[in-house]
C-alpha cells in the first residue's frame, strides 16, 4: 500500500495525476486476476444515494463485503433527513440538518463516505435541481461541503460534473482489452436519447481515454459540446502522453479505424433548463444518432464501451450490444476491482 492516497478525498480525478490513476488501475487489475489482495477488516463505507443505481451501489457494497469490512447504503429524504448545504441559509423548508453536522457526524462513525448526487437535467419526470444554471450545478456545492467538513475520505459516485469511479473502470476496461491503449484510437460518441442526461459519466469517460494517452475522438451533433473545462483538461492531458483529443460533428470518419467506441448520450448545455425546447431540436437526431453494426463496421475491428443502463435500439442497437465487440459487461465488472484497489489504497492500513 503505498502512503500517496491514503486520506485523500476522491472528488475527482482531476484532483489525481494520470499515473497516479493508472497505478489504481493496475492494482485492481491484479486484484482481478488474484495477483493481489486487500484487506479492509472492521471497516466501514457509509453510501448516500440522492440518485438511482445498480453498478455503483452493488460494486461498492460488495467491494467492502470481498475486503472483509461493511457497507451502509442510505437514500438522503427516504430514510434519512433532507439536508442543507448552503452557509448562513434559514432552514424553515424543507431540510432538517446541515452538512456541517451531518458530515463530521457521520465520518466519527465510518471510515469513508459515497455520495452520489447528481442533479438530473431530465424531461417528463419530475426535476430534482434547485437551479437550471449548470455553472452552479458544476461547483457540485453538496459533496463538496461534505468533504470539507469531514474527518474521513469522500468517494463521489457521480455528480453534477465528474463520475470518476466510471473513469477508473473505463480506464481498466481499456488497458485490459487493448493492452497499451495509448495512441490508439478512442472515440466518444453521443447518442439519442429521450431523456437531457447529465454530463458527469461523458466527461469521466473522456478523461478516462485521455489519462491514458489515446487519439480520442469527440463525436457529438452541433449544440451538445461538453463543458470546455473538461474537454481542456482531458486535452492537456491527453497532449501530455503524446495523444490528443479532437471534436467532430462527423459520424462517418469519427468510427473509421477505432480501437474502442464508447457511446454516451447526454443534455445540451445549451438548452439546460429548457427541456422542452431540447426535445424539438433534437427530433431529427433520432434515426442519425443510434450506434449501430454499419458504424461499427467502420471501426478497426474496435471494442464497444456503454456505462450503462443503455435502452436497447435508442441508443445502441440489439446486434451491437449482443455482439463480441461489445465489452459492457466487464467494463462493469471492472467497477467492482477498481473501487476495492480505492478503497484499498485510500483507507487501507
Ligand atoms: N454506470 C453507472 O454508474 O451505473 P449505475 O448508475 O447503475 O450505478
Amino acid at each position: 500500500m503505498s502512503l500517496q492516497y491514503r486520506g485523500r478525498h476522491f472528488l475527482n480525478s482531476l484532483d489525481f495525476a494520470p499515473a497516479e490513476l493508472r497505478t489504481l488501475v493496475e492494482v485492481a487489475l491484479r486484484m482481478k486476476r488474484g495477483a493481489e489482495r486487500g484487506h479492509l477488516p472492521g471497516r466501514i463505507l457509509a453510501l448516500l444515494f440522492f440518485n438511482a443505481s445498480v453498478r455503483t451501489r452493488v460494486s461498492c457494497e460488495t467491494a467492502m463485503a470481498r475486503l472483509g469490512g461493511n457497507a451502509i447504503a442510505l437514500t438522503p429524504g427516504r430514510d434519512t433527513w433532507n439536508f442543507e448545504d448552503q452557509d448562513g441559509v434559514v432552514m424553515d423548508q424543507n431540510a432538517q440538518e446541515h452538512v456541517r453536522e451531518l458530515s463530521p457526524v457521520v465520518t466519527s462513525m465510518v471510515d469513508a463516505v459515497g455520495i452520489r448526487k447528481c442533479d438530473l437535467i431530465t424531461v417528463g419526470d419530475a426535476k430534482t435541481s434547485v437551479t437550471d444554471s449548470y455553472a452552479e450545478l458544476k461547483k457540485d456545492s453538496f459533496i463538496h461541503a461534505f468533504a470539507r467538513f469531514s474527518k474521513k475520505p469522500v468517494l463521489n459516485l457521480e455528480s453534477n460534473a465528474a463520475h470518476p469511479l466510471q473513469h477508473l473502470a473505463d480506464m481498466a476496461t481499456l488497458v485490459e482489452k487493448l493492452g497499451e491503449p495509448r495512441g490508439k484510437k478512442y472515440v466518444l460518441s453521443w447518442a439519442w436519447h429521450p431523456k437531457s442526461l447529465p454530463v458527469a459519466t461523458p466527461h469521466s469517460q473522456m478523461l478516462a481515454a485521455a489519462d491514458l494517452g489515446m487519439d480520442v475522438t469527440i463525436l457529438h451533433p452541433p449544440g451538445y459540446d461538453l463543458d470546455a473545462d473538461y474537454v481542456g483538461a482531458a486535452t492537456q492531458r491527453a497532449r501530455q502522453l503524446g495523444g490528443n483529443v479532437t471534436v467532430t460533428h462527423d459520424v462517418e470518419a469519427a468510427y473509421k479505424d477505432a480501437k474502442a467506441v464508447c457511446v454516451k448520450s447526454w443534455g445540451s448545455l445549451q438548452y439546460y433548463g429548457r427541456f422542452d425546447e431540447e426535445v424539438a431540436a433534437k427530433k431529427a437526431l433520432r434515426s442519425t444518432w443510434i450506434c449501430d453494426e454499419s458504424k461499427m463496421a467502420r471501426t478497426a475491428d474496435g471494442i464497444f464501451m456503454h456505462c450503462l443502463p443503455a435502452r436497447r435500439n435508442v441508443v445502441v442497437t440489439d446486434g451491437v450490444l449482443d455482439s463480441k465487440r461489445s465489452v459492457v459487461v466487464d467494463q462493469a465488472e471492472n467497477r467492482l476491482w477498481t473501487v476495492m484497489a480505492l478503497l484499498k489504497e485510500l483507507i487501507g492500513g
